[in-house]
């Protein structure tokens, strides 16, 4: 299976940001540790960052028109708000899990809502790093 991993704006800084909340890991090593899960599940991965919320919907089709079969998505704050990356996800028709490093429902009220959410099959929130591992694996059930 081919499968795309999209992270939202502010993911590029995990290490330097709030690590009482994320951690102190770096984005490198996210990708390190899905990429050796994915080779063991024999899936394809390709990466995409962006603090753009257009740039992010624009992604969502090429990849679709690329062949990707699903997507694993972190869309940080825009998960909260955007309506458009929830439009794209239907749109792709593909399976979509939503990964949230931290318990989006044990924080601020702001953050307990996932607008993108409803466009995915499946949401893990707050198992830091191992729930990406556990998305690829939900994946790999489909
Ligand atoms: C986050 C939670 C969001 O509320 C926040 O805006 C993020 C990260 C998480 O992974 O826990 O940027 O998506």
């Amino acid at each position: 299976m081919k499968i795309a991993v999209l992270h939202g704006p502010n993911l590029d800084r995990l290490g330097k940001r709030q690590p009482e909340i994320y951690g102190t890991a770096t984005l490198q090593d996210l990708e390190k540790l899905i990429r050796a899960e994915a080779k063991r599940l024999g899936f394809s991965v390709v990466f995409f960052q962006s603090a753009h919320e257009g740039a992010l919907v624009d992604r969502i089709h090429a990849l679709t028109d690329r062949g990707v079969e699903a997507f694993i998505v972190n869309f940080g704050a825009y998960s909260h708000t955007s309506i458009a990356l929830r439009d794209a996800l239907t749109a792709s028709n593909l399976p979509a899990i939503e990964v949230h490093l931290s318990d989006i429902k044990k924080r601020e009220k702001f953050r307990r809502t996932s607008m993108t959410a409803g466009a995915c099959v499946a949401m893990i929130s707050g198992k830091g790093f191992p729930g990406y591992v556990e998305a690829l694996r939900q994946l790999a059930r489909l």
